[in-house]
């Protein structure tokens, strides 16, 4: 069949509108010529016979009439082995063939290495029922097992009438082939093709998250975990720590696979993730860590239309992996800069702008995106998982404003960086306040925690939470009635909220031992920090008080700081017993 031709008939910036001489397809890619090269866009909005294209490069030098071609497929990623230790554009362009982090106009390189070739080992038999995304073989990438599946875009059952037996292929090699009930044969390699913007389905159902992933920083995993196959968001303002935390999650996260959506952020912070992450130890393999990375970038200096494409792509790799019973943890940073994208084409389509301008549909958009993540049964009984954790960087910390208020509707837990917190390097500034895991509200979770912690662990963090509120009210009264104002018994409460927020909340990110804090090593600190919240002691003065709770703050940080059941551990653990029974009354 013949595509769909154009012509140019105007520009606006990355807004290009096409008169088209045949059908087009909402999300249609279509290449525009300009100059000696030619570029990518996407259709996004069709009226007519005129199709409105976002451009996703510079359409400088573009000019009326020129010849466009549509491609009759959305853009699409090939998906493959050979997906991790990769750093991409959106578009699926390999950013290390590139000199630097920058794309010459028009390039677009092989995203997968074709030439590369992949121990395959099949698991599957001839003559098996299969159906999208069923298990064929599987390659050892990294030291993960990355299955090769019958393409997401096959509908019904087949048979497989062909499987290679174990040995070392390339991507596009012929490794098996299908037959459907009417007798059509397919022949599939290890390699497939899948639009970004459609969710990928192909598994048998996805419940509510049920268990917490682990990511060893205690004022998530503590006090508002997020469930594996859960999501949760940022939002904080520039400077808040939002990156230095996602990077701590991505580095200690309870995941086998880690997506970095890099989104129009400043080029030096990725570039940080670039250098250090090839150097970096998974603590849980011993391996590097960008073995089981990917990261996608689209610096804020790189064209705007392709923030969308790089959230996307992002989503739809995890996807991929999901569909292999792995753990995939996904970082996005920042949506709002994908937001901000989004209504810049929205403005100039001159669509009716709902608040500050963001689309309409913004809201819906971004509900969409989120529910793609998620803990699934897989057709074979077996699971997999995407965690989905996001920025947002609402201007001047404004907590009201459209991207973050479209977020909160949809994400389950709310990490808010609090300015404050952040000026009085009280790091991660996540503020004990007003962040929350809805999952906490999770009958299934709350049993989960049960079972993993110990029974009755979610009161425990409701009356941490309720330790930290009163902390904060009553210092509000002490600064308005001063310290000789109020009781001791106000200090001694303020104190032991300080004694959460120090040894629990805050935590270095920058310390070898204490960036990461497992589970148990969290239980045991925090129930010693419950006991004590649960004591009375004995203060003629809150000058004595204050003396008592610094000291104890300072053994447990040392604690902190310290091996888990180290000597140097145990210690501390009984220098804080002494200093306890020194003052304690009841
Ligand atoms: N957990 C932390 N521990 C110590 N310092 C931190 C921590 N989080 C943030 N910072 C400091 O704050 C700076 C800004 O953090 P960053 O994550 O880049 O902010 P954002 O992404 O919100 O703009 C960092 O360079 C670092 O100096
Ligand atoms: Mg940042």
């Amino acid at each position: 069949m013949k595509n769909t031709i154009g012509k140019v008939t105007s520009i606006i910036s990355n807004l290009v509108a096409v008169q088209v001489d045949g059908p087009v397809a909402q999300n249609e890619i279509c290449m525009i010529e300009c100059e000696d090269t030619k570029l990518m866009a996407e259709v996004i909005k069709i009226v007519g016979s005129k199709a409105y294209t976002q451009v996703f490069e510079s359409t400088r030098g573009l000019k009326i009439g020129s010849h466009v071609e549509f491609q009759g497929h959305m853009l699409e990623l090939t998906l493959g082995p050979g997906l991790l230790s990769r750093n991409f554009d959106g578009l699926q362009n390999d950013l290390e063939k590139m000199d630097g982090v920058f794309l010459k106009r028009g390039e677009y390189t092989q995203p997968l290495d074709t030439e590369k070739t992949w121990h395959f080992i099949p698991t599957a038999k001839e003559g098996d029922t299969v159906e999208a995304a069923s298990w064929l073989g599987e390659v050892k990438e990294g030291w993960l097992p990355h299955r090769i599946m019958v393409p997401f875009k096959s509908k019904g059952s087949y048979t497989l009438k062909w499987l290679a037996g174990i040995g070392d292929y390339t991507i596009n090699d012929h490794i098996a082939t299908i037959v459907d009930s009417d007798g059509n044969e397919e022949k599939l390699t290890m390699s497939q093709k899948w639009p970004v913007k459609v969710a990928i389905t192909a598994y048998d159902n996805k419940p509510r998250p049920f268990k917490i992933m682990e990511t060893g920083v205690r004022a998530i995993d503590t006090f508002n975990p997020i469930a594996e196959g859960g999501t949760g968001f940022i939002p904080g303002p520039f400077g808040a720590g939002k990156t230095v935390l996602q990077h701590g999650i991505s580095k200690q996260a309870e995941a086998d696979v880690i997506i970095i959506a890099a989104c129009g952020e400043r080029a030096n912070e990725v570039v940080e993730i670039f250098t250090e992450f090839p150097h970096l130890e998974d603590p849980r393999s011993g391996r590097k860590l960008m073995e089981r990375t990917t990261i996608i970038c689209n610096t804020s200096n790189m064209p705007v239309a392709a923030r969308e494409a790089s959230v996307y792509t992002g989503m739809t790799i995890a996807e991929y992996y999901r569909s292999m019973g792995l753990k995939v943890l996904l970082l996005a940073d920042s949506t709002s800069r994908w937001a901000q994208a989004l209504r810049e084409m929205s403005n100039r389509l001159e669509e009716l702008p709902g608040a500050d301008a963001f689309p309409m549909d913004l809201p819906a958009i971004i509900s969409n995106y989120y529910a793609r993540a998620g803990f699934v049964y897989l057709n074979n009984g077996q699971t997999g998982s995407i965690t989905f954790l996001g920025t947002v960087s609402p201007a001047g910390g404004n907590l009201k404003e459209p991207v973050t208020e479209a977020t909160k509707k949809t994400a389950r837990c709310f990490y808010a960086l609090a300015q404050s917190r952040a000026d009085s390097k009280r790091y991660p500034a996540i503020d004990p306040v007003d962040s929350y895991s809805k999952y906490l509200e999770y009958p299934e979770i709350v049993e989960y925690l049960d079972e993993r912690i110990e029974k009755g662990w979610v009161e425990k963090v409701y009356k941490g939470k309720t330790v930290v509120q009163r902390g904060k009210e009553v210092n509000d009264q002490i600064n308005i009635l001063g310290d000789d104002g109020v009781p001791v018994e106000f200090h001694d409460r303020f104190w032991k909220s300080e004694l959460i927020d120090f040894v629990i909340l805050q935590q270095d990110a920058f310390d070898k031992i204490d960036a990461n804090c497992p589970l148990e090593r969290q239980k045991f600190m925090y129930n010693k920090i419950l006991d004590i919240c649960d004591m009375t002691f004995d203060f003629k003065n809150f000058e004595e008080c204050a003396t008592f709770y610094k000291r104890i703050i300072n053994i447990c940080k040392q604690m902190n700081y310290s091996e888990y059941e180290s000597e140097e551990y145990d210690r501390y653990v009984g220098e804080l017993a002494e200093a306890i029974e020194e003052r304690k009354v009841a």
